[in-house]
């Protein structure tokens, strides 16, 4: 049978043009609740974002959230002799405060990054536009700082990259104001080619400069060679400094801060997550540290998802979630964000992988525009968890209205901004009061669930 030349060559060549054809209408229809007849979208180039300021202008701005009413500026210059100070101020052009900050720089190989400046300003006013210039040169950039208490708005979106799709995402959530940007990993896809890394910065930078931009670390960011850079992430802890000693971390891989009445932990996929390890310890002392009453909202943010019916990466997350899930679990944590499936996905509350009313909802929201293309292939039947799944460039806007009530909605690349492809209301778990039965000494195996 071996020597039949069309099983050996012609059936293979039909299977490849069936599953990778340029033509989307021959692909196999694959994702559920969604209209049959719309067309899939093929990757598309990437952009390359070319640097036109001058050597000591900053470059790569982007922000971040640094404890409470602190704001990091970050941005990058290729003339060493700047120095690391931002001045700032309510009114554009006029400056009546000034901070200074700290530098750094890495070799990659041949690859010799610029200056990376990091500057912490603050304290800062609620809900207020600020004004600033970075190391005393160039253009003036603008930021406006979140509000105090709900409601907030927060966009996810993760493997975002830097392609043609990457742009329409980042349009498409500059369309309506935001405060907060949420990225589960995957960033720049610059793959250890570190040119890469400086063009995503110029790419985002009219976004990252105005809104703060948190993320966590994927698979893409590792960029390890075996002896001369064992650990990896070198790239990525020198340009995207995270609020991590902040929040008790002793890594820039896994932090936590909070913003409006809502407690976010950004965990790492890529560094020691068992119950031995010190990010497990640190997950576990900063949940046991949450006020509800303050931040009644908890979100976490990892990479690979700890529930997917994609064929996709499927069971990458499976150790992680076998550490770490009763933790979540227990403090109950309302929602789990999580990206590296190309495509989108939400599912019920989940423990276990039973149904569980006090269980956080999960969410895939790995479709931001990467150079690899959509995960096009679910698993076919569907799990009855799995409520809304579908292969499309996107991203995801969580509106939390108050304490009790968030919006969560998930918007295509390919449709008006205001349409909203899939959205779902969300309680807060702090209002089931079952699910607070026995947990006081914060043993999930003493919940009641007779009456959950
Ligand atoms: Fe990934």
């Amino acid at each position: 049978m071996e020597n039949n030349p069309w099983l050996k060559h012609f059936f293979p060549l039909l299977l490849t043009f069936f599953f990778f054809s340029p033509f989307p209408l021959l692909q196999p229809s694959l994702a559920l609740q969604s209209d049959d007849t719309y067309v899939r979208q093929p990757p598309r180039q990437i952009v390359d974002t070319p640097h036109r300021r001058s050597k000591s202008d900053p470059q790569q701005v982007h922000i971040s959230l640094v404890g409470k009413d602190y704001m990091r500026i970050t941005w990058i210059t290729d003339d060493k002799n700047v120095e690391s100070k931002v001045e700032y101020g309510k009114v554009s052009g006029k400056y009546d405060a000034t901070a200074v900050g700290e530098h750094t720089s890495y070799h990659y190989f041949f690859y010799s990054s610029g200056k990376i400046h990091h500057v912490k300003i603050g304290p800062l006013e609620a809900a207020t536009t600020y004004y600033y210039r970075c190391g005393g040169h160039g253009p003036e950039f603008s930021f406006k700082t979140p509000p105090p208490n709900f409601p907030i708005e927060f966009v996810v979106v993760g493997d975002l990259g830097q392609t043609e799709w990457t742009a329409s995402t980042l349009t498409h959530v500059d369309s309506k104001d935001y405060d907060v940007f949420l990225l589960p990993g995957d960033l720049s896809y610059a793959d250890s080619h570190q040119l890469l890394w400086d063009s995503f910065g110029r790419l985002v930078e009219p976004y990252a400069s105005r809104r703060p931009w948190m993320v966590t670390e994927g698979n893409h960011e590792v960029e390890t060679f075996p002896i001369i850079y064992p650990h990896g992430f070198k790239a990525y802890n020198a340009r995207w400094l995270m609020p991590y000693e902040e929040s008790g971390s002793t890594s820039n891989l896994y932090y936590s801060f909070d913003v409006s009445g809502c407690h976010i932990i950004m965990l790492g996929s890529y560094t020691d997550f068992d119950q031995d390890s010190a990010q497990y310890k640190w997950l576990e002392s900063d949940l046991g540290k949450v006020d509800r009453t303050k931040t009644p909202w908890v979100m976490v943010l990892l990479h690979a998802p700890w529930y997917n019916t994609n064929l996709a990466h499927k069971g990458e997350g499976e150790s992680m979630r076998k550490s770490m899930e009763d933790l979540l679990y227990k403090a109950r944590v309302d929602v789990v964000f999580a990206g590296h499936v190309h495509a989108y996905e939400r599912f019920t509350r989940i423990y276990d992988n039973k149904a569980d009313p006090c269980g956080p909802v999960y969410i895939t929201i790995g479709d931001g525009g990467n150079r690899e293309g959509l995960a096009l292939m679910f698993e076919n039947p569907s799990s009855e968890l799995s409520l809304y799944r579908e292969p499309s460039f996107g991203h995801g806007r969580l509106r939390i209205v108050d304490g009790t009530r968030a919006h969560w909605s998930w918007h295509r690349n390919n449709d008006s901004d205001a349409y909203v492809a899939d959205e779902i209301w969300l309680e807060n778990l702090t209002k089931s009061k079952s699910c607070w039965l026995n947990t006081q000494d914060n043993d999930g195996s003493k919940v009641n669930k007779d009456e959950l």
